[in-house]
C-alpha cells in the first residue's frame, strides 16, 4: 500500500449521545446478527450464502444512503462499514424499519474489511462526504488518497463504480487532482449537471441535507473502474 498512515489509523468520534434503551437492544441483537465476521474473505458467499452483486460502503453515516440503496437493489449484498456508535444505531434502525435481509455492517475501520474482499468481487464503493481534514499537514488522513484509492480499485471489478460526493471545496478540487491523475479510473461526467445535480439512484444522506441548509454547494462524482 502507498500510504498506510490513512489505511492503519482511524480518526473522530466514536460515540456521541447516550443510547435509549431500544437502540441498546438493537446493538445487542440485530448488530450480531448481521455483522461482517470477524475473520475470513469477505464474498457473497460468507456473507449472504451465494453470489451476488456487491456494494460497499465507506463511513455510511446513519445509514441513509446505505438502507436506500439495499432497498431499492433487494437481490444484491451490500456491505457498509462506520465506527461512530450512534451511526451503526442509526443504520440499524433503518435495516429494522425496511426489513432488510441484504445488508451487512462492521462498526470500525472500512479499510480493514475491504482488504479481506476478494479482488474484483464489488460492483459498487461509495464514500460520501468523507471526513474533510481541510488543513493541509492532515491531507495524508483524507480517505481520497492513493493507498486507499489503490485497495478500492482492487476490489473493484473492471466496470464497477465508484461514487463519492462531498460539500467541501478543498476535498472537492483535491479529490479531483487526485482522481485525474490516475488512470484506472474513468471520470463519467459528461457536462457540468453531471456533477452538479444528484444523480437518480443517489438518496440524500442527513449530512448532505444539513450542508444544503448551511448553503453550501455538493458534489457528485462518479467514477468507472477501467
Ligand atoms: C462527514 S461523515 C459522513 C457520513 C455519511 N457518509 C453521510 O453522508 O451522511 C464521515 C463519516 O466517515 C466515517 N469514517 C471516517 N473514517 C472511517 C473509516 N476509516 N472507515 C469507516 N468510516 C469512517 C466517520 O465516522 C463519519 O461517520
Amino acid at each position: 500500500m502507498n500510504d498506510p498512515t490513512t489505511i492503519r489509523r482511524l480518526y473522530g468520534r466514536r460515540s456521541g449521545h447516550k443510547l435509549r434503551q431500544g437502540q441498546a437492544a438493537l446493538l445487542e441483537e440485530l448488530l450480531p446478527a448481521i455483522s461482517v465476521p470477524e475473520e475470513g474473505p469477505v464474498d457473497g458467499r460468507t456473507l449472504f450464502g451465494g453470489d451476488r452483486t456487491l456494494h460497499f460502503e465507506i463511513g455510511f453515516g446513519s445509514g441513509e444512503h446505505l438502507a436506500f440503496r439495499a432497498d431499492l437493489l433487494p437481490d444484491h449484498g451490500f456491505i457498509g462499514a462506520e465506527p461512530f456508535l450512534n451511526g451503526v444505531v442509526g443504520a440499524l434502525t433503518h435495516v429494522r424499519e425496511r426489513r432488510l435481509t441484504n445488508v451487512r455492517l462492521h462498526m470500525g475501520d472500512a479499510l480493514e474489511v475491504l482488504e479481506r474482499v476478494p479482488d474484483g468481487a464489488l460492483s459498487f464503493v461509495y464514500l460520501l462526504h468523507p471526513d474533510p481534514w481541510p488543513k493541509a499537514r492532515h491531507a495524508k488522513r483524507r480517505m481520497v488518497n492513493h493507498g486507499p484509492l489503490d485497495l478500492i480499485a482492487a476490489k473493484l471489478k473492471p466496470g464497477g463504480e465508484f461514487r463519492l460526493g462531498t460539500d467541501d471545496p478543498t476535498y472537492c478540487r483535491w479529490s479531483t487532482m487526485i482522481m485525474n491523475a490516475r488512470e484506472d479510473f474513468e471520470w463519467l461526467a459528461e457536462s457540468a449537471a453531471d456533477f452538479l445535480i444528484r444523480p437518480g439512484g443517489w438518496p440524500e444522506t442527513r449530512y448532505e441535507a444539513k450542508a444544503r441548509r448551511k448553503g453550501h454547494e455538493v458534489w457528485y462524482f462518479r467514477y468507472r473502474r477501467r
